[in-house]
């Protein structure tokens, strides 16, 4: 408890985190901390679970109580979850303040959350497209004497990946001060360093947890090697075993589409586990709705997609389960990171098809650690095998009824429409695009086959020459 107050903390919010069973601050707040509250830019890097939020949540809301005002702090996150979550810490350690936070993601009411920015809360927490949006089009409110802007999951935030936020940041940049403090946090900050350390312009203090290993020591990570037909059968075989054996243990079982997310849920319910999904396919309010669910253990197990893998802190979950191999070794990370959280233990188990081995070495190469191979008893997977491929199929058939694949075109087009651009003329485009494609491989292939047989032809030519007797020029006679 000193040793917060000792950082710089004054004796309110010691009490507060005293209160939530924050006693002794963590490496990360140890460090930035103090530079924060110094009035620096702060990058952290640190491992998942290892309390960053509070790292910035702490400085905030003590700089915030020497000179309240709104709009003080903008924290910005790459998922609507994770925004409720940061918004509860700011909440929970902020309430001897009285602290004011408004909380700005897609999928909820617009007039309502423009309203709430009119009035000028001390702290908003939004993830970059919806606060572009009101940006564009509202000027009920400014950021003009915003003191603190927060990237939490800025690596996220900054690549571009299938949500591609940098048009919304460059929104949002242009109506944020240039005097303020930038604090920027990830578990895997280091692959976008030189994107960061240009929004964090003002000389940053960059702290990174230094540790042979990229993941906890705390997580005992796992590989079954599987062929892809019996994959679902050795999920099935899992989670009956972890519920058979730990009946308090919540699992989160992590797969590649919202598709593949929902069949896997349909599926496991035919088993009778509790098992309940997340992905961006389904409505907000039942996102929300299903991991508040999971949280209370309601239910036990939760299918997720790649939405679900940064962030969350669900301190029982005990075990993640990758359906699929991780694409990239930093999804892997925060993956996997859902679990062994704060100091407890956890297990993960990738499931590795033959396909997948070369992305193990790439993680396994990240990570700096090998995974363990799980023991499985074969026979029984074996035994379930039939059952679960016929259970699978069943699903599958069932969803297709559902016009999974159609609500997926229509979110497509309402997301384009959203952007600015015509689906239609998009279409259109990506059939042009295609066919131009088509034709440049026809073309190609055309000019190899030309090109093979004009060497055809000369090797032929050389072949003729060398096996034809030799022309001798008649001598005189
Ligand atoms: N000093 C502390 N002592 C004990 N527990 C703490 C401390 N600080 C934070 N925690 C708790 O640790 C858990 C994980 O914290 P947090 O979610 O901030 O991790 P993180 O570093 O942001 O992880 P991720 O990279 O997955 O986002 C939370 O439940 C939080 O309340
Ligand atoms: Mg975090």
């Amino acid at each position: 408890m000193a040793a917060f107050a000792s950082l710089g903390l004054s004796e309110w919010l010691v009490d507060q985190c005293k209160q939530m069973g924050i006693t002794r601050p963590t490496p990360v707040q140890e460090n930035c901390m103090p530079a924060i509250l110094e009035g620096r830019d702060c990058m952290g890097c640190a491992k998942t679970g290892s309390g960053k939020t509070a790292a910035f949540v702490l400085p905030v809301l003590q700089k915030l109580s020497e000179d309240p005002y709104g709009i003080f702090c903008l924290v910005l996150t790459p998922t609507r979850e994770l925004a409720y979550q940061i918004a509860e810490q700011f909440r929970a350690l902020g309430k001897p303040l009285g602290l004011r936070d408004c909380i700005i993601v897609g999928g909820m009411d617009m007039v309502t959350q423009g309203l709430e920015l009119s009035k000028k809360p001390h702290v908003v927490v939004a993830t970059p497209g919806r606060l572009a949006d009101h940006i564009r089009s509202s000027d009920t409110f400014d950021m003009k004497r915003l003191r603190f802007l927060i990237l939490d999951e800025a690596d996220r935030l900054l690549e571009q990946g299938c949500t591609d936020f940098t048009k919304d940041l460059e929104v949002i940049l242009s109506i944020v001060p240039a005097k303020r403090q930038t604090l920027l946090f990830s578990a895997t900050l280091t692959d976008t360093l030189q994107e960061l350390k240009s929004i964090a312009m003002n000389k940053p203090f960059f702290w990174e947890h230094k540790s042979e290993v990229r993941t906890v020591e705390e997580l005992d990570q796992r590989y079954i090697l599987t062929p892809e037909k019996v994959k679902d059968a050795y999920l099935v075989n899992l989670i009956q075993k972890f519920q058979d054996e730990h009946d308090d243990w919540s699992i989160m079982v992590f797969t590649n589409t919202c598709k593949n997310c929902q069949i896997l849920t349909m599926m496991l319910r035919e088993f009778k586990f509790p098992t309940i999904a997340l992905h961006s396919m389904m409505k907000q309010k039942q996102r929300f709705a299903n991991l508040a669910k999971f949280k209370s253990n309601i239910f036990k197990i939760l299918i997720a997609t790649d939405v679900a893998a940064r962030g969350l802190d669900i301190p029982t979950v005990q075990v993640v389960i990758n359906h699929n191999t991780p694409g990239l070794p930093k999804n892997y990370i925060h993956r996997v990171g859902r679990t062994a959280r704060a100091g407890r233990n956890g297990v993960s188990i990738t499931l590795v098809t033959q396909y997948d081995i070369h992305l193990i070495s790439a993680i396994e190469e990240q990570i700096q650690a090998k995974l363990k191979e799980y023991p499985v008893q074969e026979k029984e997977v074996l035994k379930i095998l039939t059952q679960v491929n016929v259970t699978r199929r069943q699903c599958e058939i069932k969803l297709e009824a559902t016009d999974f694949d159609e609500k997926k075109e229509i979110n497509k087009r309402k997301q384009m429409i959203l952007e600015g651009k015509d689906p239609d003329l998009e279409e259109k485009r990506k059939n042009e695009l295609a066919k131009i494609k088509r034709e440049k491989t026809k073309f190609k292939g055309r000019i190899q086959e030309a090109i093979q047989k004009k060497k055809g032809k000369m090797l032929k030519k050389r072949a003729t020459c060398k096996t034809a007797p030799s022309q001798t020029v008649p001598g005189p006679s």
